[in-house]
């Protein structure tokens, strides 16, 4: 998804507001998982925004997201966010984020999504780390009990 940075959408520095940012990138998200699912999905929880780089004012962002992990109706969506230099056309990643979304039929209630295999590396890494986001995410959110999140402990353990 690319589109521009409009001076409505900064903050008094002349760059890009987060929260602009945020939504730019769960509406990114939501078509990966729309994709992937063919189902109506909702955010279900926003598991890591790094904003390492300002976004300045007119800049051309790219917001690319991908589903990395399908789970049982939940998929992890990766967002990688790129700016455009005005002359060279090169793109420099400026931001990542990670969001969860879930799959619902008609009534909200949480459907089952296909599986993923992922092909890539970046793919292969992405989807191997994705269980132990997913319980991370549930114990803060405490819907997982932390003696549960195994992928978690297994990286104490190790
Ligand atoms: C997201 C939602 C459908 C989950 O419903 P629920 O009753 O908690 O359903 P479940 O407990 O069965 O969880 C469904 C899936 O979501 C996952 N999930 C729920 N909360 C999560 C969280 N905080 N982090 C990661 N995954 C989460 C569960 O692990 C489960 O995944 P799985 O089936 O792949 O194993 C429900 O909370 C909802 O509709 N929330 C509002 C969504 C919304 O409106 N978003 C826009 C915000 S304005």
């Amino acid at each position: 998804m690319t589109d521009l940075v409009l001076p409505s959408e900064t903050n008094p520095l002349n760059n890009l507001f987060g929260g602009e940012l945020l939504a730019r990138m769960d509406r990114a998200a939501s078509i990966s998982a729309r994709r992937h699912s063919r189902r109506i999905t909702v955010t279900a929880s926003v598991n890591h925004v790094a904003f390492n780089h300002a976004v300045p004012l007119g800049s051309v962002v790219t917001v690319e997201a991908a589903v990395s992990r399908a789970f049982k109706t939940s998929m992890e969506i990766f967002i990688d966010v790129w700016i455009e230099d005005r002359f060279t056309g090169d793109r420099t990643k400026a931001n990542e984020a990670i969001y969860t979304f879930v799959a619902v039929d008609d009534t909200g209630k949480p459907t089952e999504v296909p599986p993923l295999a992922p092909e890539t590396d970046l793919e292969k890494e992405r989807y191997a780390a994705a269980l132990r986001r997913k319980q991370l995410s549930l114990v803060l959110a405490g819907k997982l009990p932390p003696s549960e999140a195994t992928e978690l402990k297994a990286l104490f353990l190790d």
